[in-house]
Protein backbone atom coordinates (compact mmCIF):
# COMPACT_ATOMS: atom_id res chain seq x y z
CA UNK A 1 0.00 0.00 0.00
CA UNK A 2 2.91 2.46 1.19
CA UNK A 3 5.01 1.88 -2.62
CA UNK A 4 1.48 2.05 -4.56
CA UNK A 5 1.33 5.80 -2.50
CA UNK A 6 4.69 7.02 -2.94
CA UNK A 7 4.61 6.19 -6.81
CA UNK A 8 1.61 8.08 -7.39
CA UNK A 9 3.04 10.74 -5.83
CA UNK A 10 5.72 10.41 -7.74
CA UNK A 11 4.30 10.28 -11.21
CA UNK A 12 2.21 13.31 -10.33
CA UNK A 13 5.06 15.74 -9.16
CA UNK A 14 7.71 14.45 -11.86
CA UNK A 15 8.15 16.26 -15.33
CA UNK A 16 7.04 13.77 -18.23
CA UNK A 17 10.47 12.48 -20.31
CA UNK A 18 10.60 14.02 -23.96
CA UNK A 19 10.53 10.41 -24.63
CA UNK A 20 7.53 9.52 -23.64
CA UNK A 21 6.02 12.49 -25.41
CA UNK A 22 7.74 11.50 -28.67
CA UNK A 23 6.64 7.86 -28.41
CA UNK A 24 2.75 9.18 -28.09
CA UNK A 25 2.90 11.45 -30.39
CA UNK A 26 4.12 8.71 -32.80
CA UNK A 27 1.04 6.49 -31.64
CA UNK A 28 -1.12 8.83 -32.27
CA UNK A 29 -0.07 9.56 -36.05
CA UNK A 30 0.42 5.81 -36.38
CA UNK A 31 -3.16 5.45 -35.02
CA UNK A 32 -4.81 8.26 -37.27
CA UNK A 33 -3.18 6.38 -40.07
CA UNK A 34 -4.57 3.56 -39.64
CA UNK A 35 -8.31 4.92 -39.32
CA UNK A 36 -7.87 7.05 -42.45
CA UNK A 37 -6.07 3.71 -44.43
CA UNK A 38 -9.63 1.75 -43.05
CA UNK A 39 -11.65 4.18 -44.48
CA UNK A 40 -10.28 4.35 -47.63
CA UNK A 41 -10.59 0.80 -47.77
CA UNK A 42 -13.94 0.63 -47.08
CA UNK A 43 -15.01 2.95 -49.13
CA UNK A 44 -13.44 1.03 -52.01
CA UNK A 45 -15.08 -2.22 -51.09
CA UNK A 46 -18.73 -0.03 -50.96
CA UNK A 47 -17.86 1.67 -54.82
CA UNK A 48 -16.20 -1.61 -56.18
CA UNK A 49 -18.88 -3.90 -54.34
CA UNK A 50 -16.91 -6.90 -54.46
CA UNK A 51 -18.55 -10.51 -54.96
CA UNK A 52 -16.57 -13.58 -54.07
CA UNK A 53 -16.47 -15.55 -57.32
CA UNK A 54 -17.84 -18.96 -56.78
CA UNK A 55 -17.73 -22.56 -59.09
CA UNK A 56 -20.94 -24.48 -59.14
CA UNK A 57 -22.33 -27.38 -60.65
CA UNK A 58 -24.97 -25.96 -63.28
CA UNK A 59 -25.92 -29.24 -65.03
CA UNK A 60 -24.92 -33.00 -65.51
CA UNK A 61 -26.32 -35.75 -67.03
CA UNK A 62 -26.07 -39.37 -66.47
CA UNK A 63 -24.70 -40.76 -69.76
CA UNK A 64 -24.46 -44.66 -68.62
CA UNK A 65 -25.01 -46.54 -65.84
CA UNK A 66 -23.87 -50.48 -66.05
CA UNK A 67 -23.16 -52.92 -63.24
CA UNK A 68 -22.72 -56.90 -64.03
CA UNK A 69 -22.66 -59.96 -62.08
CA UNK A 70 -19.19 -59.61 -61.33
CA UNK A 71 -19.79 -56.44 -59.62
CA UNK A 72 -17.92 -54.22 -62.65
CA UNK A 73 -19.19 -50.67 -62.60
CA UNK A 74 -19.11 -48.91 -65.69
CA UNK A 75 -20.52 -44.96 -65.66
CA UNK A 76 -20.21 -42.04 -67.87
CA UNK A 77 -21.37 -38.76 -66.65
CA UNK A 78 -21.13 -35.35 -68.17
CA UNK A 79 -20.67 -32.26 -65.52
CA UNK A 80 -20.68 -28.80 -66.04
CA UNK A 81 -19.25 -26.52 -63.71
CA UNK A 82 -19.73 -23.03 -63.66
CA UNK A 83 -17.35 -20.27 -62.60
CA UNK A 84 -18.62 -17.14 -62.08
CA UNK A 85 -17.34 -13.60 -61.60
CA UNK A 86 -20.30 -11.28 -60.05
CA UNK A 87 -17.67 -8.62 -59.57
CA UNK A 88 -19.04 -5.62 -62.28
CA UNK A 89 -15.45 -4.10 -61.97
CA UNK A 90 -12.72 -6.61 -61.41
CA UNK A 91 -11.54 -9.50 -63.16
CA UNK A 92 -10.97 -13.02 -61.12
CA UNK A 93 -8.76 -15.52 -61.84
CA UNK A 94 -9.31 -19.39 -60.67
CA UNK A 95 -6.50 -21.09 -60.81
CA UNK A 96 -5.38 -24.86 -59.27
CA UNK A 97 -8.99 -26.39 -59.72
CA UNK A 98 -9.40 -29.65 -58.91
CA UNK A 99 -12.94 -31.74 -58.78
CA UNK A 100 -13.12 -35.74 -57.56
CA UNK A 101 -15.64 -37.53 -58.54
CA UNK A 102 -17.03 -41.14 -55.94
CA UNK A 103 -19.78 -43.11 -55.30
CA UNK A 104 -19.96 -44.96 -51.92
CA UNK A 105 -16.20 -43.57 -50.77
CA UNK A 106 -14.91 -45.77 -54.29
CA UNK A 107 -13.00 -42.62 -56.59
CA UNK A 108 -13.80 -42.47 -60.07
CA UNK A 109 -11.99 -40.04 -61.91
CA UNK A 110 -10.39 -36.35 -60.61
CA UNK A 111 -11.23 -33.61 -62.30
CA UNK A 112 -8.86 -30.70 -63.25
CA UNK A 113 -8.61 -27.11 -65.29
CA UNK A 114 -5.83 -25.07 -65.83
CA UNK A 115 -5.93 -21.49 -64.65
CA UNK A 116 -8.37 -18.87 -66.49
CA UNK A 117 -9.47 -15.59 -66.19
CA UNK A 118 -13.24 -14.71 -65.97
CA UNK A 119 -13.83 -11.15 -66.65
CA UNK A 120 -16.52 -8.77 -65.32
CA UNK A 121 -20.02 -9.92 -64.53
CA UNK A 122 -19.29 -12.92 -66.57
CA UNK A 123 -18.60 -16.29 -66.29
CA UNK A 124 -17.32 -19.67 -67.91
CA UNK A 125 -18.56 -22.66 -68.44
CA UNK A 126 -16.39 -25.85 -67.28
CA UNK A 127 -18.02 -29.14 -69.25
CA UNK A 128 -16.31 -32.42 -68.31
CA UNK A 129 -17.20 -35.94 -69.80
CA UNK A 130 -16.56 -38.61 -67.52
CA UNK A 131 -16.02 -42.25 -68.33
CA UNK A 132 -15.09 -44.37 -65.85
CA UNK A 133 -13.18 -47.57 -66.16
CA UNK A 134 -14.66 -50.45 -64.71
CA UNK A 135 -14.65 -50.29 -60.64
CA UNK A 136 -14.98 -53.33 -58.97
CA UNK A 137 -17.49 -52.76 -56.84
CA UNK A 138 -17.75 -54.47 -53.06
CA UNK A 139 -21.12 -56.50 -52.72
CA UNK A 140 -22.23 -53.98 -50.12
CA UNK A 141 -21.90 -51.31 -53.19
CA UNK A 142 -23.37 -53.65 -55.48
CA UNK A 143 -26.55 -53.62 -53.63
CA UNK A 144 -26.65 -49.97 -52.89
CA UNK A 145 -26.68 -49.46 -56.77
CA UNK A 146 -29.63 -51.77 -57.12
CA UNK A 147 -31.53 -50.38 -54.71
CA UNK A 148 -30.81 -46.68 -56.13
CA UNK A 149 -32.09 -48.49 -59.32
CA UNK A 150 -35.20 -49.39 -57.54
CA UNK A 151 -35.41 -45.93 -56.13
CA UNK A 152 -34.74 -44.43 -59.26
CA UNK A 153 -32.38 -42.27 -57.60
CA UNK A 154 -28.55 -42.72 -57.64
CA UNK A 155 -25.93 -39.94 -55.63
CA UNK A 156 -22.22 -39.52 -56.66
CA UNK A 157 -20.04 -37.25 -54.65
CA UNK A 158 -18.45 -33.98 -56.24
CA UNK A 159 -15.73 -32.50 -54.20
CA UNK A 160 -13.97 -29.90 -55.67
CA UNK A 161 -11.75 -26.59 -54.84
CA UNK A 162 -10.09 -23.57 -56.28
CA UNK A 163 -8.19 -20.95 -55.70
CA UNK A 164 -10.11 -17.15 -56.72
CA UNK A 165 -8.56 -14.34 -57.31
CA UNK A 166 -9.51 -10.44 -58.27
CA UNK A 167 -8.19 -7.16 -58.30
CA UNK A 168 -9.67 -4.62 -56.30
CA UNK A 169 -8.72 -1.59 -57.86
CA UNK A 170 -5.46 0.73 -56.93
CA UNK A 171 -5.69 -1.78 -53.34
CA UNK A 172 -4.03 -5.03 -54.92
CA UNK A 173 -5.95 -8.42 -55.06
CA UNK A 174 -7.99 -10.64 -52.99
CA UNK A 175 -7.11 -14.16 -53.24
CA UNK A 176 -10.06 -16.50 -51.64
CA UNK A 177 -10.56 -20.08 -51.62
CA UNK A 178 -13.55 -22.07 -52.59
CA UNK A 179 -14.45 -25.23 -51.84
CA UNK A 180 -17.53 -28.01 -53.09
CA UNK A 181 -18.62 -30.74 -51.78
CA UNK A 182 -21.94 -32.35 -53.07
CA UNK A 183 -23.87 -35.21 -54.10
CA UNK A 184 -25.02 -35.16 -57.51
CA UNK A 185 -28.23 -37.11 -57.68
CA UNK A 186 -29.56 -38.62 -61.34
CA UNK A 187 -32.66 -40.47 -62.20
CA UNK A 188 -31.19 -43.88 -63.36
CA UNK A 189 -34.12 -44.46 -65.34
CA UNK A 190 -32.78 -42.04 -67.94
CA UNK A 191 -30.07 -40.13 -66.75
CA UNK A 192 -31.21 -36.82 -66.21
CA UNK A 193 -30.11 -34.34 -63.03
CA UNK A 194 -32.21 -33.93 -59.99
CA UNK A 195 -31.05 -30.37 -59.63
CA UNK A 196 -29.61 -29.56 -55.75
CA UNK A 197 -27.41 -26.73 -55.16
CA UNK A 198 -23.87 -26.93 -55.35
CA UNK A 199 -22.43 -24.20 -54.98
CA UNK A 200 -18.98 -23.44 -53.53
CA UNK A 201 -19.29 -21.34 -50.01
CA UNK A 202 -15.98 -19.11 -50.04
CA UNK A 203 -14.04 -18.75 -47.20
C1 LIG B 1 -24.23 -8.02 -65.30
O1 LIG B 1 -24.84 -9.00 -66.12
C2 LIG B 1 -26.25 -9.04 -66.04
C3 LIG B 1 -26.76 -10.14 -66.93
O2 LIG B 1 -25.89 -11.20 -67.01
C4 LIG B 1 -26.85 -7.70 -66.42
O3 LIG B 1 -28.25 -7.72 -66.25
C5 LIG B 1 -26.26 -6.60 -65.56
O4 LIG B 1 -26.73 -5.35 -65.99
C6 LIG B 1 -24.74 -6.66 -65.65
N1 LIG B 1 -24.20 -5.64 -64.74
C7 LIG B 1 -23.20 -4.84 -65.08
C8 LIG B 1 -22.81 -3.83 -64.06
O5 LIG B 1 -22.64 -4.90 -66.16
C1 LIG C 1 -36.62 -38.54 -66.26
O1 LIG C 1 -37.39 -39.31 -65.38
C2 LIG C 1 -37.95 -38.59 -64.28
C3 LIG C 1 -38.70 -39.56 -63.40
O2 LIG C 1 -38.58 -40.86 -63.82
C4 LIG C 1 -38.88 -37.51 -64.83
O3 LIG C 1 -39.40 -36.76 -63.74
C5 LIG C 1 -38.09 -36.60 -65.73
O4 LIG C 1 -38.94 -35.63 -66.30
C6 LIG C 1 -37.42 -37.40 -66.82
N1 LIG C 1 -36.58 -36.48 -67.59
C7 LIG C 1 -36.53 -36.50 -68.92
C8 LIG C 1 -35.61 -35.52 -69.55
O5 LIG C 1 -37.17 -37.28 -69.57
Amino acid sequence: MAVFKRKLAMSYGGHTNPLVWLAAIICTIFAIAVIIIGIIVFIGYVVIHPRVPIISVTSAHLDLLRNDYAGLLQTQLSIVVTASNGNAKAHAQFSEITFSLSFQGQGIAVLVADSFDVPKNSSNNLRYVVQSSPIPLTPEQMDEVDASRKRNEISFDFKGAARTRWRIGPFGSVKYSCHLNCHLKFRPSNGSYIPSKCSSKSK
